[in-house]
């Protein structure tokens, strides 16, 4: 027999069903006894009904979530993780849409950094409040921002954007130069400010990549980005860090974010059309 669990997670309008389930595989994956934990949470009552059944199927069908806004009403920002390993195909996917993200002039003023060892993340832990999610992922990523713009910097992505297309052209000479100049107008300070816009775009399309794979990413603020920069040496490679991100797997049973409802402000407030 193997055991493997899953989490059903549905959405309505006005309120959530969690269903978690824990099956009981044969050898031959034929048949499964699954035992499902549902929790119905109708928005109008804080009380939660818990109903155990016991079931038994013949097929188990996996379904993958393609829709990209299904995919982010899925998502939450899991405040507890179960520790669990997110397969490294999986990962890879996660970075590689990080790595396609558009950034200002294709500068790419950023790199992530990628925790996994636990002791380091136990170290993390209170320089990042303590948030859990921390120890609890499989990835810990650092999004870490160019500390200033240089001439040196801006030149090797304009070398290397030539060497990758096998010329040199006028268009990217001029690029070249608008960069070096306009960010040689503003402070270490400022420049840090405007890598870390670019590095947050990344971070957006990290955690809608994740969604789209069924894995949950937590975005992270709150932490003491001094520290975390002296702890990692963040400063000896030009780099500062902005944001973590927690990648792995939602921990069901303890996570008080989950079934809360996803609330966003109204969409009035939020787009202004200009005919
Ligand atoms: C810039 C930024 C910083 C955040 N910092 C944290 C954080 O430090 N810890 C945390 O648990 N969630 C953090 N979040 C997650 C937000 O609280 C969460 O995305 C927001 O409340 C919306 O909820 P949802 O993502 O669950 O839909 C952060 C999100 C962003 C975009």
């Amino acid at each position: 027999m193997t055991i493997t669990d899953w989490l059903l997670d549905i959405r309505f309008h006005n309120a959530n069903l969690l269903l978690t389930a824990t099956a009981l595989n044969d050898e031959k994956q034929e048949k499964a006894l699954i035992f499902i934990n549902a929790t119905f949470y109708p928005m109008s009552m804080r009380n939660t009904i818990r109903q155990r059944t016991f079931i038994k199927i013949k097929h188990i069908m996996k379904t993958d979530i393609l829709d990209i806004t299904e995919a982010l009403n899925w998502r939450y920002a899991a405040k507890r993780m179960t520790g669990a390993t997110v397969p490294q195909e999986i990962i890879d996917r996660i970075l590689e849409a990080a790595w396609l993200a558009p950034s200002g002039i294709g500068l790419q003023p950023y790199e992530i950094l990628v925790i996994t060892n636990p002791e380091l993340k136990k170290q993390l832990l209170p320089i990042a409040g303590n948030q859990l999610q921390v120890v609890e992922s499989s990835h810990l990523l650092v999004f870490a921002p160019w500390n200033d713009y240089t001439p040196e910097r801006i030149n090797k992505v304009f070398d290397h954007l030539n060497e990758q297309r096998g010329t040199s052209s006028t268009t990217s000479d001029r690029q070249r130069q608008f960069a070096i100049n306009y960010f040689s107008k503003f402070t270490s300070e400022e420049n840090f400010h405007h890598a870390a816009k670019q590095a947050h775009i990344a971070l957006g399309i990290a955690v809608a990549a994740a969604a789209l794979e069924r894995v949950d990413a937590t975005p992270m603020e709150g932490f003491n980005a001094k520290a975390l920069d002296e702890f990692l040496d963040l400063r000896s490679k030009g780099l500062r860090s902005s944001m973590l991100m927690a990648i792995g797997y939602r921990d069901t049973a303890n996570d008080w974010n989950l079934p809360l409802k996803k609330v966003r402000k109204p969409k009035s407030e939020f787009i202004t059309l200009y005919r």
